[in-house]
């Protein structure tokens, strides 16, 4: 079975309060080799980094979601610079614009995503996006400050190709999650065929988006190879080619350990 790496994830949701311990196993049996889970707020960035300093499997991003842009206290970016120096934090995250359910004013929004890209250039971490119904906005944010060094990932990719080619334009990876395994997916399948396999991560967005056999269940890690097989069928591909690539992809951008 080749090791799947899952780039994001939501293990301290309070979902997964009472069984956080099983799900962690169950992972570990579903061949997972690594989990990038994934902050969306101070708290629970510091809650990310301490679990993964309890599992060796697990690594940690930190970062305000726009949800949260709107409540972060005036010294936000000096605590998250501190939260990103300690050990087995691998990216900035996640940060963006969300204009579906704008949570946070639109322009604070803007203001704490591009807050946040700066602090990855200066720290040179690699950063995960977060773009819902804002695809202009981002690409525009994306063009104007730049991308560090290090990149980053557009993550659970909800656009359509043309989209995706811009992203790829800009350097970035595209990861896709549990709705590429939707019947009625079609733009995302396109996607999930056309990306460069070079370029592609997978997810599971965890609790939130289950494959299409778990739908209106909380997802885990441990329903990953689901994905990995919906994309290797549309893609022609054996389910081990797309593990391993995903798998190396994600090694690269986030500095894991294993990188060949
Ligand atoms: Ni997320």
């Amino acid at each position: 079975m080749v090791p799947l790496i899952d780039s994001h994830a939501h293990l301290n949701d309070r979902r997964f309060e009472a069984d956080r311990e099983e799900v962690l196993a169950r992972a570990r049996e579903a061949g997972l080799a690594a989990v990038v889970n994934v902050g969306f707020d101070l708290p629970s960035s510091a809650a990310c980094l301490e679990l993964a300093g309890a599992h060796p499997f697990l690594y940690a991003a930190v970062g305000v979601h726009p949800h949260d842009a709107g409540e972060v206290p005036p010294d936000y970016l000096e605590r998250l610079r501190e939260l990103a120096r300690k050990p087995k934090v691998v990216a900035l995250g996640e940060m963006g614009l969300d204009y579906y359910r704008n949570l946070s004013p639109r322009a604070v929004q803007e203001k704490v995503f591009r807050e946040q890209l700066a602090l990855a250039r200066e720290l040179d971490l690699p950063v995960i996006i977060h773009d819902r119904e804002a695809h202009a906005a981002v690409l525009g944010i994306l063009r104007k400050d730049g991308l560090g060094r290090r990149g980053g990932v557009m993550h659970c990719f909800s656009g359509d190709w043309e989209l995706a080619r811009e992203c790829l334009e800009l350097g970035l990876y595209i990861s896709l999650a549990g709705p590429v395994t939707y019947p009625n997916a079609q733009k995302t399948r396109e996607v999930a065929a056309r990306v460069p396999l070079e370029r592609l991560l997978i997810e599971t967005d965890c609790p939130y988006l289950p494959p299409q056999p778990w739908r209106g269940r909380r997802n885990e890690p441990a329903f990953l190879r689901c994905v990995v097989e919906e994309i290797a069928a549309l893609r022609g591909l054996a389910a081990d080619e797309v593990a391993a690539a995903t798998a190396e992809n994600s090694r690269l951008l986030f500095g894991l350990p294993g990188t060949s």
